[in-house]
């Protein structure tokens, strides 16, 4: 009797740790366990750095949400691999009576240390997506609860997918996809509650806008327009944000659609010995969104060329700033 006591604890204890082991390795297309073992619910992401913390924000979209309502996650973590569920920072009802089958797609956050709040916007529309807007909410803390602020078009133009970028000197940008024009790279007012200034509009028709400052050039990124499906993922170049751009080329072979996945984000990892470049994609499951994945892989990058290799897993020291492939997800 007592014996069987023992063993039942000790599985509880040994499930209850595994629960919570460590993750070793992002692994591209899988399921990504949080701190709670449930796959992390982050689509259309974006990630800021607070400290030696890095927040996660995108669209939550498990199963059994209230269909009145649209949620935003935030997840925290400091070596990009293991990450804490912080919870729903936003639940928002329909802020401009947009009706049933509203939109709030790709949030992203930005941090205004002269204000001291977390100001993000997201991608605010109708089902039909033809509001075309920008939405703002705020909050006090990373974490917090993020209270709508207001919906506008960015430089009077439409907006859908957006991006962020925020430059090695602090400085905030929005990209956004503007469907008759192209997509524009604009920054900010001061208190980061308007898209005040445009530097540049390509004149390309690019959704999941991304862009990173490596080397002291600017590489941007972009998906076609082919909805939840994925197509060939582009890229180009310029020497200041204002432009030249080069013209687009492909980051992936072209029949892998870019591996089934579409542009979030570049993230910049600037380690000690290495500074890498990471593409944050997301692999679209429209009839069960819950389940969607993540494509995280370090860029191939610099000299004017960008590319993304194979999926495999992989790990990566944040302090460092190194990464290397692993052969197989390390068992916890
Ligand atoms: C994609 C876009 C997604 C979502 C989807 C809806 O092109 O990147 O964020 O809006 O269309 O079909």
């Amino acid at each position: 009797m007592r014996y069987k006591y023992l063993v039942i604890s000790f599985l509880l204890f040994a499930t209850g740790f595994s629960a919570k082991a460590q993750i070793k390795a992002i692994v591209p297309g899988g399921v990504w366990p949080d701190d709670k073992g449930n796959h992390v619910q982050a689509h259309g992401g974006g990630i800021i750095k607070i400290k030696d913390t890095y927040f996660w924000y995108g669209e939550e979209r498990r199963q059994g949400l209230d269909k009145g309502f649209r949620y935003v996650s935030c997840y925290s973590s400091k070596d990009l691999m293991n990450w804490k569920f912080k919870g729903d920072v936003v639940k928002m009802a329909d802020p401009e009576n947009l009706g049933e089958g509203w939109v709030l797609e790709r949030p992203k956050v930005f941090y205004n240390k002269k204000t001291k709040k977390y100001v993000m916007y997201f991608h605010l529309d109708d089902k039909k997506y033809k509001l075309a807007r920008v939405g703002i909410a705020v909050s006090d803390k990373p974490d917090g609860q993020f209270k709508y602020v207001k919906s506008f078009r960015p430089l009077g133009e439409q907006s859908r997918d957006i991006g962020q970028f925020i430059d090695d000197d602090g400085t905030p940008y929005l990209i956004f996809e503007d469907r008759p024009n192209g997509f524009h790279i604009a920054s900010l007012s001061a208190d980061y509650m308007n898209v005040e200034k445009e530097m540049t509009l390509v004149k390309a028709f690019m959704e999941g806008g991304a862009i990173v400052n490596y080397n002291g050039m600017y590489y941007s990124i972009g998906s076609h327009l082919t909805g939840w499906d994925p197509n060939s993922n582009e890229y180009s170049t310029a020497p200041a944000l204002t432009g030249p751009w080069a013209a687009f080329k492909n980051i992936a072979p072209v029949e892998t659609k870019t591996y089934g996945s579409q542009s979030t984000m570049l993230l910049k990892v600037v380690g000690t010995k290495k500074t890498t470049v990471i593409y944050m994609g997301d692999q679209w499951r429209p009839a069960s969104q819950w389940d969607s994945r993540y494509l995280w892989m370090p860029l191939e990058i610099g000299d004017g060329k960008l590319w993304l290799p194979e999926p495999k897993p992989w790990t990566i020291d944040v302090k460092t700033g190194e990464w290397k492939y692993v052969d197989a997800p390390p068992k916890p």
